[in-house]
């Protein structure tokens, strides 16, 4: 089946986190359909080597293919910074990842050239985001400073978003970037823009914070457009959920990740 601008939008993600990108997406394309894969079964991506999460997100990748997607979009940091080259070869439809929009966005924010990154530690230790704020700087120069926080995984998907727990971790982590005269912070994990209230806290006002959720989206809006691939108006979108794993915790975490309900999320297995 060739997709056509009728067709849903794909994301994956390792689990959870990806709804903060799909939940961009929904309020920037209302109109568009999406079909969302959590892999549950094999999250966490971000302490796993780069040829593993590749497999992983090839396998993804394959899913959602068959079921017709007109584009794909990687709603994990990690999966972005390390597998990207190859969906991009592997896949005959655009592939959107996180990274790229993330950089470009704390670029144009950034005044004084003096970028923060955090991430998981597969994302950080992949140097992608490094690598893509230095080339989309140019001559212009910027100065990076990259922090993995995994601790930041747990402590969102618990919920567990203000008061002295993560209050003491995010200044633990983020005592470098205050005192380092970072000037943007880029929150290069989907499960980030969760504890942003906390993270804005600890590093203070002159710090601004890049969600790579916003920023992708509106990548994905342009690049539909571009191409003629934007929903046509007047039929109701559809949104389905697909995991590796149960589907019970996914749907009551996965709730407020995405900010609305999720009626339902099937169960599949990707092994094969
Ligand atoms: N989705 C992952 C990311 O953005 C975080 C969770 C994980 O480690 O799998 O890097």
């Amino acid at each position: 089946m060739r997709p056509d601008s009728h067709s849903p939008i794909g994301v994956f993600d390792s689990g959870v986190g990806g709804l903060t990108v799909l939940k961009s997406l929904m309020s920037q394309l209302p109109g568009e359909s999406t079909l969302y894969l959590g892999d549950t079964a094999r999250v966490p991506y971000g302490t796993k080597s780069g040829e593993v999460v590749t497999r992983y997100s090839l396998k993804n990748a394959a899913f959602l293919l068959e079921r017709g997607i007109k584009v794909l979009v990687v709603a994990c940091n990690t999966a972005s910074a390390v597998a990207l080259p190859a969906l991009a070869a592997a896949l005959p439809v655009p592939v959107v990842g996180v990274i790229a929009p993330g950089a470009r966005a704390a670029l144009r924010r950034t005044r004084g050239g003096q970028v923060g990154v955090i991430g998981t530690p597969g994302t950080i230790r992949s140097g992608a985001y490094q690598r893509e704020l230095e080339a989309a700087a140019g001559p212009a120069g910027v100065r990076v400073k990259a922090r993995a926080c995994p601790l930041f995984v747990p402590l969102a998907e618990e919920g567990w978003l203000t008061g002295d727990v993560p209050r003491l971790v995010a200044r633990e982590y983020l005592g470098e970037f205050v005192r380092g005269g970072v000037d943007t912070l880029v929150l290069g994990c989907t499960h980030y823009p969760l504890l942003k209230d906390i993270i804005a806290e600890v590093v203070g006002p002159q710090v601004v914070l890049v969600d790579s959720a916003e920023a992708t989206a509106e990548v994905v809006a342009g690049l539909l457009e571009e191409r003629g691939l934007l929903a046509p108006a007047g039929r109701a979108p559809f949104h389905h959920f697909f995991v590796t794993d149960v589907p019970e915790r996914f749907v009551e975490v996965g709730e407020r990740f995405l900010g609305r309900r999720i009626p339902s999320a099937e169960q599949v297995d990707l092994t094969f």
